[in-house]
């Protein structure tokens, strides 16, 4: 629940005693998880405390800190199954997708000019691999099937002798499709073909063995997995190279130059360790309740001309994530009724801030109207089922405001 200013129509998350707060389901957790106390509690002591730098091992304070950041590493690394000398920290997703993106193509200079992605990948895979098409790099960008999953047959025939790297996400934030990361690394490891996985949706949520399956890198992001904002991670094959994008005090392996946050880093692996411990309880809940939330939304009364039309493959997608093109509405209307009483969004975080309709929906074929009409619901620990009746209630009273006359 999120605390809701009735006096006015943004959220005011600071007014916790104001006569007029409400709450509201937050159901946006795609976007973001509130970071959960325990992962608070694990960061405390590292702000003011702890707060030595953990490049000065040469004294006790820098040490503890040290010590801090290895434990999170080999906590992550286990989880994750690769050496601690592979994970690398970042600032989160984008930071390590632009590593991974940037970091091998630059290595593999003169070894190989072709990349791959898919149309449905986050911006921060397709903005740099269109940076590095500007640098002279050719760039293949895979369409997906009307359900959002890529089609193994058109990846094997868009490798090329000189592809160097294939990008394909895990889940998809906006409609939490998931592709075939297994099959995908293993038709990359066949031809010799690095391939990288932006896991910044599926790392906590859905069970996965990336790096024994054969991935070659591997995004993270804290907040994802109810960890914190402005951490995450990039974790490397053995024997990988990569050229580092940022270029300082030789962090990190020299990869990633930069203090180390410890508290961010010990938030995100205690993170990530609560979120293995109950990902596959929470996600047979939240499947439950995402479908007694489409289940709710099919039963209402629609206005003439209205339709519900479910995007994505319901049988590979992410437990908590629904997502409904409201066909026949104004979805700016929608949106505007909406968000008094529920905190959702209609694509991704950064859809949202450009007010651009969703290229991730536009390319399962909505047109750009159904897709600034469509509802993103993403469900989250703390998502109970009165939020779930609360959710359908509030559609139902916005569909006939909304709706076109
Ligand atoms: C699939 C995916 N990749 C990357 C990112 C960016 O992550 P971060 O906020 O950690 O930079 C997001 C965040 O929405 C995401 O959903």
């Amino acid at each position: 629940m999120l605390p809701y200013c009735a006096g006015c129509s943004v959220f005011c998350p600071f007014l916790p005693n104001s006569p007029s707060r409400q709450t509201i389901p937050y159901l946006d957790h795609n976007a973001t998880t509130p970071c959960d106390p325990a992962v608070v509690d694990a960061m405390a002591p590292y702000w003011s405390e702890a707060f030595a730098n953990p490049s000065q091992r040469g004294h006790r304070p820098g040490l503890a800190a040290a010590v801090a950041v290895d434990q999170a590493r080999q906590t992550v690394a286990d989880a994750l199954g690769v050496p601690p000398s592979q994970v690398i920290f970042t600032s989160g997703a984008t930071e390590a997708n632009n590593l991974a993106l940037k970091g091998l193509c630059e290595q593999r200079l003169g070894h190989g000019r072709h990349l791959v992605t898919v149309a449905t990948e986050h911006a921060a895979v397709l903005e740099p691999c269109r940076y590095l098409e500007r640098l002279g790099f050719t760039l293949t960008v895979l369409p997906v099937q009307p359900d959002g999953r890529l089609e193994l047959a058109a990846l094997t025939a868009a490798l090329q002798p000189d592809t160097v790297l294939v990008s394909v996400m895990a889940a998809n934030n906006e409609t939490g499709v998931l592709q075939d990361v297994e099959a995908i690394a293993a038709l990359c490891r066949q031809r010799r073909i690095a391939y990288h996985c932006d896991a910044a949706q599926a790392c906590g949520h859905v069970p996965m063995n990336p790096m024994g399956w054969g991935v070659d890198l591997l995004s993270l992001s804290g907040h994802k997995f109810y960890g914190p904002k402005g951490v995450g991670a990039l974790v490397v094959r053995p024997g990988l190279a990569l050229a580092p994008q940022l270029h300082g005090g030789g962090q990190e392996g020299g990869y990633r130059s930069g203090s180390l946050s410890p508290p961010l880093i010990v938030g995100l692996a205690k993170a990530l360790t609560l979120a293995l411990q109950d990902q596959q309880e929470r996600g047979q809940r939240l499947q439950g309740l995402r479908e007694e939330l489409w289940h709710g939304l099919n039963g209402l009364k629609l206005p003439p001309g209205v339709e519900l039309l479910r995007n994505g493959c319901p049988t590979h997608s992410l437990p908590h994530t629904l997502n409904v093109t409201v066909r026949g509405v104004d979805g700016a209307r929608l949106h505007g009724q909406l968000r008094r009483r529920v905190a959702l969004s209609s694509g991704s975080s950064c859809s949202s801030a450009t007010g651009k309709p969703s290229h991730v929906l536009r390319a399962l074929g909505r047109s750009s109207t159904e897709a600034v009409a469509s509802l993103r619901f993403g469900l989250g620990r703390g998502t109970t089922a009165v939020e779930i009746d609360q959710t359908v209630a509030a559609v139902q009273d916005a569909l006939p405001l909304a709706a076109y006359r």
